[in-house]
Order: structure tokens, then sequence, then C-alpha cells
């Protein structure tokens, strides 16, 4: 078969069928920039190294540089026949400069030229997503900052539990986020490292330098094993799991925006411009945005068990079997691309009804913990004040009253130690201004985590 490009030791023309089902075009062709890249910073090492002549290199390296544009312009059609990224564009190429083109896969394989393209490309995805969380971040740092004063209950078991400060709450998401960051950018030393040069498998008879194309692409260092350099996926593994549990605290966050939406709680509501109609109710307005995020995670998932599977029990080196490492990526950073670009907003244009937030907190037992350190200061161990005030719950709840309203005679009865600044004591903002402990919902300390954050994201 004379028109692929590896015809030369074949007799028939290649299954229509197995073309297509073999072909990775549809998808790698998402790699072109990144595959030009890698061929550039090639072909010019090949001429500095005198691999090939210097001005073959230029000739290369010019039409690369028009295929660049052509395809940027969108004025390329890539075709089954050349069945991935890397052919269809040495095609091109000599399509483009003649057979002076073939010159370019001196020294190197696809085999390479594809791993070093995923490095180049998962490199500048995650810097890009680096960049989203902080925008995230960003929104988040403005709710906190208006609402270091508004009180919410604190959910365990989603419970009411004790009642916190609503940008504690929002705080906690700016840490998971911070982590995430710093796992993406932890990753990218294993990302950013070479493999080019490393050939099929085994290295290459040219004398190369794959110091010199690291270097030319940015690289902080090459794969020192040329079987581990083509066999290696560790790395977009590693996306995919980083992105796991990104797109966990996504879904965690998109629940609770779901819940405190809901008629039952009110405690915020989302902009009509991230929201949904029912096209058959009218009164609907329906979380659609948070609801796909908490589900899009599921996706994520299944690409990161998806690859690890693929990848289990590989023997060295290349397999065919390593092409079915791209779709997942690719969705997976489209889909962490489309949650971070509509969190950002969503949480910046959402409305906190401050006033629902409160009446929950008054119409509640969260404050019960504090009655018990009220006794324990008084002198009493925790475990007995914790035993004394759980009789009275138990007695508010059977006279259908909450802890401020029981009177200070009702409270003598279950201990003498009761006096009437307990009062004071049980006010939803003195239950939260009291726990000063650091990092806890104190509003001194809230605003002291809200510097540290702000001043987290100003050091970048
Ligand atoms: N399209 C292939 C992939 O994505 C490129 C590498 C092909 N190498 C080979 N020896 N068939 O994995």
């Amino acid at each position: 078969d004379m028109t692929k490009l590896w015809g030369g030791r074949f007799t028939k023309a290649t299954n229509k069928l197995v073309e297509e089902y073999t072909a990775s075009i549809s998808f790698d062709q998402q790699l072109a920039e990144e595959d030009i890249e890698g061929s550039l910073a090639h072909v010019q090492m090949l001429g500095e190294c005198g691999v090939i002549a210097p001005e073959e290199a230029e000739q290369i390296k010019q039409g690369l540089l028009k295929i660049k544009e052509k395809v940027e312009k969108g004025e390329i059609q890539f075709s089954v026949e050349h069945e991935d990224i890397h052919m269809n564009i040495e095609k091109l190429l000599i399509d483009e400069i003649g057979p002076v083109g073939g010159k370019l896969h001196t020294g190197r394989s696809r085999n390479d030229q594809v791993a070093t393209d995923m490095h180049l490309y998962l490199r500048k995805k995650i810097s890009f997503l680096i960049q989203l969380l902080e925008d995230i971040q960003q929104a988040i740092i403005k709710q906190a900052d208006a609402h270091v004063e508004t009180i919410l209950p604190g959910y365990t078991h989603l419970q009411r539990a004790q009642p916190i400060s609503f940008a504690h709450h929002l705080l906690a998401y700016f840490w998971m986020f911070e982590r995430d960051k710093g796992r993406f950018k932890d990753s990218l030393k294993r990302v950013n490292l070479s493999p080019l040069g490393a050939g099929a498998l085994a290295g290459t008879t040219f004398p190369i330098d794959r110091r010199r194309s690291a270097e030319l692409l940015g690289f902080d260092d090459i794969y020192p094993n040329s079987l581990d350099a083509v066999s290696d996926r560790d790395f977009i593994l590693e996306f995919l799991s980083n992105a796991s549990v990104l797109m966990m605290h996504i879904s965690r966050l998109s629940e609770e925006l779901v819940i405190w939406s809901s008629q039952e709680f009110q405690f915020i509501e989302l902009d009509d411009a991230f929201c949904t109609g029912s096209s058959i109710m009218p009164q609907k307005k329906n979380p659609d945005v948070p609801e796909l995020l908490r589900a899009k995670t599921g996706r994520v998932y299944g690409h990161l068990i998806g690859l690890l599977t693929v990848l289990k029990g590989l023997p060295l080196a290349y397999n065919k079997d390593m092409q079915e490492d791209k779709e997942g990526m690719l969705d997976t950073v489209a889909t962490l691309e489309g949650a971070l670009q509509l969190l950002a907003p969503m949480l910046e244009t959402m409305q906190v009804n401050t006033g629902k937030m409160r009446q929950a907190v008054q119409e509640d037992y969260s404050n019960a913990t504090d009655i018990a350190d009220y006794l324990v200061n008084k002198g009493l161990p925790f475990r007995e004040a914790h035993a004394i005030i759980g009789q009275v719950v138990l007695y508010a709840i059977q006279h259908k009253k909450f802890l401020l309203d029981l009177s200070l005679d009702e409270y003598q009865r279950f201990s003498p130690l009761f006096a009437e600044d307990i009062y004071e004591t049980l006010q939803p903002k003195q239950v939260v201004s009291a726990r000063q402990s650091e990092g806890g919902t104190g509003f001194t300390q809230v605003k002291k985590q809200l510097e540290l954050a702000k001043a987290v994201l100003g050091g970048k």
C-alpha cells in the first residue's frame, strides 16, 4: 500500500474498517499545535547536530510553520487515511516542501513523538487549569469578605450541629482548591520531562542531542531511560487522579448549592443567568449547573479507571493500547475547563439570603454545646455537663421550646450553676464568636483566615 507512509512492506491496501478502527486523527488533531512544536524543536536539533543539513532543517522549519498557520486558520482537512496527527502532518509537510520533508522523522519515532505531544499538551492545560482555579478562589474570597458575620447552621450528618460563619464555610472550599492547585503544580515536575529522542524504544543510531531538543521545548529534564520514556503514562494517570479529586470537591460544593437553593433551605439564590426553567412547571427555577457539575464528576472518575485498566499488565514498550490514553485525557480537560469557567461567575453572582440563615440558627438547638461549655466553665467535668444538657434539650423539645426560651427557673432545675448570663452565652452571634481557637469559626479567626487566603492568592 504505497499511499501510506509505512506502505513499503505491504502488498495490499488496508481494510477500510481497519483504517477507521485504528485511526486516532478524529481526536488527536487536538494535539496539532504540540505536534508541530515538537517537530520544530526536533528538526532544529537535527540541523544543529549535523544529522541533516542546516538548509534542510530550515526548509522543514518553514514548511512546518506554514502548516501551523493553515491549521490555525482551519484550512486543513485531516484524513483518516493517514491515521493520526503525526502522519497527517508529516504527509502535509512532504506535500508542502517535497521529499526533503521526509527527513523530519530522522532519529525519532511516533512513539517518542506522541509522548512528547502529550507532555506538552498537559503542561499547557495544567497551567491554564491552575489559573481557572484561582478565579474560583477569588470569587470565594469576594463572597467570604461580605459574609464574615453571616451566621448559618453548620451541619454534621446533615443535622444542625453548631452555628458558623458563612465565610468560614466558603473558605473551606478555598483550601480544597488550594490543595488541588498544589497537586497540579507538583505534577508538573513529572509532566515537564522530555521523552523526545527515545526513538521507538531503544534510542537511535544518529548523533542526536536529546538535551537540546528538551531545552528548546522548555522541558526541565529528559527521561533517563528510552523504554520508560515511550511507555510511561503515569503523568496522564496523575493528571486524571488530580482531576478526580478536584471534581469531587466541585461536586461537594455543587451539592451544597443545590441543597441551599431548595425551597426547604432558601439559604442562597443562584442568579437567573445560571439556572433554567421547566418545560411544564412554570414556577420552577432549577439549579442545572451545579447538578451537572456534580454529575460530570462521574465521567472524570471513569477516565481515571479506564486508563488505569488500559495500562494494567501492558508489556514494555509501546503498545497500540496506549492510543486509548487520549480521549479520556482530552475529555477530562474539556470537562474541567467547562466546570471551572462556570463555577467562578456562578459563585460571584449568587445571592445570599442572610435572613433565612439567621432564622435557621434561631430555630434550632445548635447552641447546646455552648451550654455544656458554660457549665464546664463553672467547674463541671465536660462529660457530666454533656449529660445534663442532653436532659435540658430533651425537656425543651418536649415542651416545644428552643434553648433561649427556657426560663432561668427551668434551667436551675437541671443545675444550680445556671445564672442570668446563660442567655448572652446562647445568642447565635456569641456562640460563633466564642470559637476563637486557631482555624475556628470565631469572627476574628475567620478574618485572619481570610487575610491568609488573600496572601496565599496574592503571593502568586
Ligand atoms: N496514534 C498513536 C497513539 O496515539 C501514535 C503512536 C503510534 N505508534 C505506533 N507504533 N503505532 O498512540
